[in-house]
């Protein structure tokens, strides 16, 4: 249904080649972020450029935002100059950012005054896939906005599922960061002592990428990993904030999780040592500096 008229709200390292997958696939695309500069690209593409989340939504049947944090859902979506003050009634709202379910939560409050249907749309697969639009996409919210926006959330990955009426998309990403997160810390860890025990760092990826322990996941770092090259697909300062809110979501229901919370403070450690702008995965620089082995 290229007919529709989309909103597209926050050209970070996400949104951009989403957003350029939308006009890809022949939408009309009007686009807000709060750098103007980063709309250029999406101007010269044919995007509209707003000024604001509020003027984005004006006129649009959906507005898909792909923003950094709780902060920025709420000031894009419920704040006086937000989407919701611009949305007509029977607009859809589709977040596809990771965030709380407490601030969830209040956006789906707001909608439902509104006249708003909300999809939380989170998604899993970083910048390379959001690129190809090959991201999996797991959606919650009202089972017939989710049906109206099958096409749209195919523009940004081929997986596409339906997990809830409320906030149960939220949990699932949550869930999958958790894993990706500690997956990092253990790589880091074993790659550490395999390289004190005298391993070549090269080999030691490939033949882990090509054992039982591989994963789809490992295999997309291990090129990285063996380049060193850490410039960030995701940060470590954004897989701190994910911690964050697993933590907070997990005492509020009494959910024992030692193992996020102890891998927390290695996300504190990178960015108390300048490290929070790299990729996550170059928590094995931390590992190696504690083990006397800096690089
Ligand atoms: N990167 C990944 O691999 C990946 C994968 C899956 C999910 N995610 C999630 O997707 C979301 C976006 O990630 P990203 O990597 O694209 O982040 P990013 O590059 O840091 O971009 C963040 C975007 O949010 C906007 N923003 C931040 N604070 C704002 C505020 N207070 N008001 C309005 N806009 C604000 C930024 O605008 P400015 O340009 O003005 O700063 C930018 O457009 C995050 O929730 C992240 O956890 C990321």
């Amino acid at each position: 249904m290229a007919d529709q008229k989309i909103a597209f709200i926050g050209l970070g390292k996400m949104g951009i080649p989403m957003s350029q997958n939308l006009i890809k696939k022949g939408y009309s695309l009007t686009v807000y972020n709060r750098t103007k500069d980063k709309t250029k690209p999406l101007a010269d593409a044919g995007a509209k450029v707003a000024n604001s989340p509020k003027e984005a939504a004006a006129g649009a049947d959906v507005i898909v935002s792909m923003i950094a944090d709780d902060t920025a859902l709420h000031q894009v979506s419920i704040d006086p100059n937000g989407a919701f003050e611009g949305a007509k009634s029977g607009a859809i709202y589709i977040d596809m950012s990771t965030v709380s379910p407490g601030a969830s939560a209040i956006v789906d409050e707001a909608a439902k005054k509104k006249g708003i249907k909300y999809l939380r749309a989170p998604v899993s697969g970083s910048t390379v896939l959001a690129a190809a639009g090959t991201l999996t996409v797991f959606a919650s919210g009202p089972k017939d906005a989710y049906d109206k926006c099958v096409d749209v959330l195919g523009c940004f990955g081929q997986k596409v599922f339906h997990v809830g009426t409320g906030e149960e998309a939220r949990y699932l990403k949550l869930v999958m960061n958790m894993m990706v997160g500690l997956t990092s810390a253990m790589t880091a860890e074993a790659l550490t002592f395999g390289e004190a025990g005298g391993m070549n760092w090269e080999q030691m990826i490939d033949i882990v990428g090509a054992s039982v322990v591989a994963s789809p996941l490992i295999g997309y770092k291990s090129a990285m990993l063996k380049a060193r090259n850490y410039a960030p697909a995701f940060t470590a300062a954004q897989m701190a904030k994910d911690f964050d809110i697993m933590i907070e979501a997990g005492r509020s229901k009494n959910i024992p999780m030692p193992m996020t919370a102890l891998i927390r403070q290695f996300w504190a450690t990178m960015m108390a040592t300048g490290k929070g702008n790299q990729d996550f995965f170059s928590l094995v620089q931390v590992l190696e500096e504690m083990a006397g082995m800096k690089k």
